[in-house]
């Protein structure tokens, strides 16, 4: 695990994850930036994956993989994490399987790195010290039995600040 401050559509990595949301077409924050980076297919490929239901092509915490198109990263995976409320919500339980099934996709498809988002830590409100802990908790178990390369693309450096304090930790 390590952490790269910036932008994460610069990454060279097998896949970026986007914090998207479930209609998965785009939005602002870091869901905006990927798609401007990757260009009109996104959108086309993103349009074409199937509703789970009625507006809906990624349930929260579930993850769906498309193409990078004009991104460095070969894939794109999209996770909709939760909108943060108090915590007491089932929050802390979402955002554990944005990182779950992130991982799970990429180590389908084959991907030797991925590189992560603080997903639902803008918009969404996600207290990003909650956050990143839950991040790295899963990003552990996960590396218990699989060998990939997780980059934390931290985009504000108190968002890289905290992570950097959490990884020395877990050394
Ligand atoms: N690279 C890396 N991280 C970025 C970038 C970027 N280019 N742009 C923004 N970020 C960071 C933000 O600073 C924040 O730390 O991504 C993190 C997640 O913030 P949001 O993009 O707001 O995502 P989220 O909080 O999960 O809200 C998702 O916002 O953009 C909409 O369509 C999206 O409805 C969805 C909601």
């Amino acid at each position: 695990m390590r952490i790269v401050k910036g932008d994460i559509t610069k990454l060279a990595v097998d896949a970026i994850v986007n914090a998207a949301n479930q209609l998965m077409l785009g939005g602002g924050g870091v869901d905006g930036a990927i798609h401007r980076a990757a260009g009109k297919e996104l959108f086309n490929a993103c349009l074409k994956v199937p509703e789970a239901r009625p507006g809906v092509r990624c349930p929260t915490g579930e993850a769906r993989i498309t193409p990078g198109f004009k991104l460095p990263a070969k894939f794109v995976i999209h996770t909709v994490g939760p909108v943060y409320r108090d915590g007491q919500h089932g929050e802390p339980e979402k955002l554990a399987n944005c990182y779950r099934n992130s991982l799970a996709l990429a180590a389908e498809n084959g991907c030797k790195s991925i590189a992560f988002p603080c997903i639902s830590t803008g918009v969404y409100g996600y207290p990003i010290e909650d956050a990143a802990k839950i991040a790295v908790r899963e990003t552990e178990a996960f590396l218990k039995t699989h060998d990939i390369d997780v980059v934390f693309c931290c985009f504000l450096e108190y968002d890289a600040r905290i992570f950097e304090k959490l990884l020395q930790g877990v050394k």
